[in-house]
């Protein structure tokens, strides 16, 4: 049982292997927060909370002379409104009087096995039946608004997942200004945040900063999850490193506007809250409705933050990423984009195509270009039918071609766009966000669809199932090419505009949703100008993300970086591309290109047709290895050995079997030395009595050699170098 109610004290005992999560429900019904963090049991947490008279800090009526009780300076699960509590809080509302005050006491609870479920939304699923979920009962005792706090308990995984939904029994209507999905509040402790910020091209450069007072905020406005910052961050005690110390984690499971607000609050407590971002947000909840909010994924780490990447890294491939690929070694593919962009025909294809099975590669991906009159960036979005100029004879003698070869087929698609220059476009021009009379702001030339409107999404769903029922297509790369800008639908009211950023990716997901279900055979990449809207939400649907719009090995070193963190190896999508890399026009060699997109799904995005022979045999080599190294590289555990971001002489990372049996070391020198200091790492998750062959070089070391002697590399000078040492265990002691 991983959860415990004890009646007496109307405790809640959450429990992992390592964490423990607990709340109380106190006489008068407040819901407090006691503890989050390394596993006590069933030791009773309150006696850990101090309560004092803050000053100016209201105090409920009914303890009107009990003034060190105030709900300014309570742990709370989650706050409400106008109530006497001044910190950041998780909802803000209209009553139907018009009022904002909203407070919420428990009424009842329910324990259930397995994983509550969110209509409409992406949350973490569990097909073994081991976890177990709580269900907390609340309302506000004057207008008698109701919420739901639900949690799912992942004991052997060490995650606590949350949401809420809140559902009105008021006498009217309830408009919702902020609705946020959770509030964890740690009384005490000096912490870092982890974040991570970036932009189109350099998305997730992880960034640590002591946590200031008052409050900072993460998030996006842009319609989707974003480039900018990630919904995922990391609070960490000072001291804590890779392999020491505590820290924990909250990760939102969607790919929309979100907030993340974290507060340093005036008694040195902290307070995160994270949900839907609230700008432009205002939502009408008639009565009876409900109003459901994204999931958090929350993991806590006493040992370093490694071992917390590794919970989320395990839980989302097993819990969040669903069907025929989840686990399943993805094709090795050649994509054409950086090979021909929009400049190709059937014969180039195919060229590249002959050129790619006989190296080996198992899929080719037809990216932008083949639809509609799409050209260039102006034209044919939406317009989901084969430009048959390009493609003479459609697609089917393409693909047909392509199978002949042994390989599969995939496709490009960005189906929550619109050129003006298309079909669609003529014909539904009210199908696209745009406020009458107001010229919209254009992202890529281009419009974003209403997906908020169902006659939007069966459009989308019928032209799309079409073309995957119509052709063999075995594999959609779904790309989102611009943020949204004038969110504002034709098929809403006036006053129900603020709906329209949540009710479009509650149709993307349901969009999603229905095409996944319908095709489980196609293995579906998400994408968003690379990555954009990696996280969760996407990652529900499509088992891997295009990582970024930079295929520079070198940035990537940062960008792969930053996303392990949070993110599995299985998901980040990555290519070798060409040299000089056509984003940064640095040169690299094809060994450490390969090296860096082989801690990925792993695939190749160049022209093919003009390698030598020798790059070819290079290439054959580098399949041949990703073949053998793809278990370990996939499903085993991702160890940081240097920091990308601050490590300016080379970096290292490793990939070890969780058994500890195998491990893949490897290292780029970023910045080779005249006189060069010495490149020595410490390898990691090893078995300290076995004995290790590295299988590349032929010697042999000791597992507690390689982890506490370390491993010093021979020098390396040019461009940019690289190595890959592959050790396997040879017997125990
Ligand atoms: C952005 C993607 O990230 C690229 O890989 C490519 O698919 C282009 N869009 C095509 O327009």
């Amino acid at each position: 049982m991983s959860i415990l109610f004890e009646q007496e004290s109307r405790t809640f005992y959450l429990n992992t292997a390592h964490t423990s999560y607990q709340i109380q429900a106190d006489c008068r019904g407040y819901v407090h927060h006691l503890y989050y963090g390394r596993q006590v049991g069933t030791s009773h947490m309150e006696y850990m909370h101090y309560y004092s008279d803050c000053g100016f800090s209201g105090n409920p009526y009914e303890l009107m002379d009990q003034k060190d009780f105030s709900l300014d300076n309570v742990c709370q699960e989650y706050p409400g409104c106008d109530a006497g509590d001044y910190r950041v809080s998780c909802l803000s509302l209209q009553n139907p009087d018009g009022s904002f005050g909203v407070e919420f006491r428990y009424v009842s609870h329910e324990i259930i096995h397995g994983t509550y479920r969110l209509p409409g939304l992406p949350a973490a699923y569990d097909d073994g039946g081991r976890a177990e979920s709580l269900i907390l009962c609340l309302e506000d005792p004057v207008t008698g608004l109701a919420l739901k706090l639900l949690y799912g308990v992942f004991e052997e995984e060490d995650m606590i997942t949350r949401s809420a939904i809140v559902e009105n029994h008021t006498k009217g209507t309830v408009v919702l200004h902020k609705a946020l999905s959770a509030c964890l509040d740690i009384p005490f402790g000096e912490w870092d945040l982890i974040h991570f910020p970036g932009r189109h091209c350099m998305e997730r450069q992880a960034q640590r900063q002591k946590l200031p007072d008052g409050v900072l905020t993460v998030g996006s406005r842009r319609g989707s999850s974003s480039h900018h910052h990630n919904p995922f961050v990391i609070l960490a005690a000072p001291e804590t490193s890779e392999d020491y110390g505590e820290c924990l984690g909250a990760m939102l499971v969607y790919s929309g506007s979100y907030r993340i607000d974290i507060e340093r609050t005036q008694m040195r407590a902290v307070r995160m809250v994270l949900g839907i971002q609230d700008e432009q947000f205002q939502w009408e909840l008639q009565k009876g409705e409900q109003f459901v909010m994204p999931e958090v994924l929350f993991g806590f780490s006493s040992d370093g933050l490694t071992r917390l990447s590794h919970q989320y890294a395990d839980f989302i491939r097993e819990h969040i990423c669903r069907g025929k690929y989840k686990k399943a070694r993805r094709p090795i593919l050649i994509n054409n984009w950086e090979a021909t962009y929009f400049d190709f025909d059937s014969g180039r294809l195919l060229d590249i195509a002959k050129q790619a099975s006989e190296l080996g590669m198992e899929m080719l991906v037809l990216d932008d270009g083949w639809f509609g009159r799409r050209d260039g960036e102006k034209d044919g979005l939406g317009d989901w039918y084969v430009n048959e100029k390009k493609l003479a004879g459609g697609l089917a003698p393409l693909i047909r071609e392509i199978h002949g070869m042994g390989m599969k087929f995939g496709i490009w698609v960005e189906p929550e766009m619109v050129n003006e220059a298309s079909d669609l476009y003529q014909k539904h021009p009210d199908w696209a966000l745009t406020v009458p009379g107001r010229p919209p702001a254009m992202g890529r030339c281009q419009l974003v669809l209403d997906l908020g409107r169902r006659e939007v999404r069966d459009y989308l769903y019928q032209v799309l199932s079409d073309l995957l029922r119509n052709y063999p297509i075995d594999y959609v790369k779904w790309d989102m090419n611009r943020n949204m800008t004038d969110m504002y639908s034709r098929a809403l009211p006036a006053h129900r505009q603020g709906e329209v950023h949540v009710r479009y990716m509650l149709g993307v997901y349901d969009l999603l949703e229905r095409l996944t279900g319908s095709f489980p055979e196609v293995l579906f990449e998400g994408c968003s100008g690379g990555g954009g809207r990696f996280d969760c939400g996407m990652l529900y649907y499509s088992p891997q993300i295009w990582c970024s719009d930079d295929t520079d090995a070198i940035e990537r070193l940062k960008i792969q970086y930053g996303t392990s963190f949070g993110y599995p190896v299985s998901a980040v999508g990555s290519h070798v591309s060409a040299s000089p890399n056509h984003q940064t026009g640095r040169c690299t060699s094809l060994a450490t290109r390969a090296t860096v997109a082989m801690s990925g799904t792993f695939g190749y995005e160049l022209d093919l047709t003009t390698l030598d022979e020798l790059e070819k045999q290079e290439i054959k080599g580098q399949i041949a290895r990703f073949k053998e190294y793809a278990p370990l590289i996939q499903e085993g555990d991702y160890y940081r050995l240097t920091n990308a971001v601050e490590d300016r002489y080379f970096t290292a990372w490793q990939h070890g079997a969780k058994d500890g049996t195998e491990a893949l070391l490897n290292v780029v020198v970023l910045a080779p030395q005249a006189n060069p200091t010495p490149i020595h790492v410490r390898l990691k998750g090893l078995r300290e009595d076995a004995c290790y062959q590295e299988l590349i070089f032929g010697k042999t070391y000791s597992g507690a050699a390689l982890m506490h002697g370390g491993f010093t590399l021979p020098i390396m000078s040019g461009d940019y170098p690289s190595l890959t040492y592959h050790f396997k265990i040879m017997q125990e002691r």
